[in-house]
């Protein structure tokens, strides 16, 4: 592509080129588990890391290596590795920095799933978590100490919908030699661009806006390709010797693309979280209207707010594209186009008239997902956020009385007179 290409055009074409056997303008499915070697020799370069190619669909295949490109572009990193989940890419991200009896400080305000596996899941690693405030940003700081490998956020809230101050975090962060690991799934870099902000590394689960077609999971870590992970000798994986790898130091051998090299030849290679070629395609087909998709997200959310505030039976609304939200200016600095399609409201009549206004819904589905061309509702403290405390649910801003929307690409005003008949009836 010629000179700068600008968002749009990267989400249509980065990564994609016709296909070189056929002349396929889509990028095919390279649906086979496995790659014929053009010699020994080549088959040996391969396996020790010294030439590039595919080898195993568990480790790299074509159809995978588009979508990283595509990805890596729209977020303006150096590289990236894409496998079967956002969790997948979250485990993998810290299987590459954590050591046994290291920690990392996590925002509070998550998606409910990431605090499982970060405060149950990991704990079997010996890979501790330490809780901090985004509304605070020096809560992080308080929480770091000489076993602190890295610092956890999401730029845009799940349950919450609530903008996260990157570039404070990113500051602690680096002021203790620490990278910053942004999870960017609810805001996707048509909103956000977290290494702009000073991210080292972001996160998403594909399985949202980016496929955003509710059809296909999977998952991708980005490299911003500015973390040394020399430095501090506190992460080895990246900067000591691989006897597999007959002694290469990743770091030396990848420079900034390294990190995105050691999560998929250590970590994807031996826990095997691949995507599958079939969801790739259908991820990187759902990414080339991503811009179009988000913007009408976020108008129609803007719309929807604006109506339930009004409405008598609401109690509070919480949507940062809301002029008078208290997150209202940190939507503004960070995603002036919009304040994404997710966002929280109360009902009057508390829990059991959430329930009612759930089951009365005739177009809204009711369901455990968000990013979805539908308009999606769900009750957070009954079903996403069920296994926590009562105090983490509140912290993570999904109390009983919560109700979060992710809201659709119809026509507005069928959205509305869903909510409004069972409004009626709630
Ligand atoms: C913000 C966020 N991060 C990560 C995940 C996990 O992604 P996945 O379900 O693809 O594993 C989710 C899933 O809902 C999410 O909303």
């Amino acid at each position: 592509m010629a000179g700068n290409p600008g968002f749009n055009t990267l989400a249509v074409h980065a990564g994609a080129q016709p296909d070189p056997t056929t002349g396929a303008r889509a990028t095919p499915i390279y649906q086979t588990t496995s790659f014929v070697f053009e010699d020994t020799d080549q088959a040996a370069a391969l396996f020790g890391l010294q030439a590039a190619g595919n080898i195993y669909t568990r480790i790299t295949n074509p159809t995978q290596a588009v979508l990283e490109e595509r990805v890596a572009a729209l977020e303006g990193g150096t590289a990236a590795l894409a496998v079967a989940s956002g969790h997948a890419a979250q485990l993998l991200v810290f299987h590459t920095i954590l050591r046994p009896g290291d920690n990392f400080v996590a925002a509070r305000k998550l998606y409910g799933g990431s605090i499982n596996q970060f405060a149950h899941s990991f704990k079997s690693f010996d890979w501790q978590v330490r809780w901090a405030d985004t509304d605070h940003p020096e809560s992080f700081e308080a929480e770091i100490d000489d076993r602190t490998r890295a610092i956890f956020i999401e730029s845009l809230a799940n349950p919450g919908g609530t903008f996260v101050d990157i570039a404070a975090i990113a500051e602690i962060a680096h002021r203790h030699g620490l990278p910053l690991i942004v999870d960017n799934t609810m805001a996707t870099p048509y909103l956000v661009r977290p290494l702009e902000h000073g991210a080292d590394i972001v996160v998403h689960s594909l399985t949202k806006f980016m496929g955003g077609h509710g059809n296909s999971m999977g998952g991708i870590l980005v490299d911003g390709g500015t973390f040394d992970w020399a430095a501090s000798g506190n992460y080895p994986a990246l900067s000591e010797p691989r006897p597999e790898y007959a002694g290469l130091v990743l770091s030396q051998a990848f420079g900034n693309v390294s990190f995105a090299i050691a999560a998929r030849v250590l970590g994807l290679r031996d826990f095997g979280p691949a995507i599958s070629p079939f969801n790739a395609f259908m991820i990187l087909t759902g990414i080339e209207t991503l811009p179009l998709r988000m913007q009408r997200h976020c108008d129609n959310a803007r719309e929807v707010a604006r109506w339930l505030k009004q409405h008598p039976k609401v109690a509070w609304v919480r949507y940062s594209g809301l002029e008078d939200d208290a997150n209202h200016a940190l939507q503004q600095r960070y995603a002036p186009q919009g304040a994404g399609a997710v966002f929280t409201f109360g009902l009057k009549d508390g829990y059991d008239a959430g329930k009612r206004f759930v089951e009365g819904l005739e177009m809204l589905s009711h369901l455990a997902n968000i990013g979805d061309t539908r308009s999606l509702v769900i009750h957070p403290a009954s079903t996403t956020h069920r296994q926590l405390t009562p105090e983490q649910q509140a912290a993570a801003g999904a109390g009983p009385e919560v109700v979060r929307l992710s809201i659709g690409i119809e026509d507005v005003a069928d959205i509305i007179a869903d909510l409004q008949q069972a409004l009626d009836k709630a």
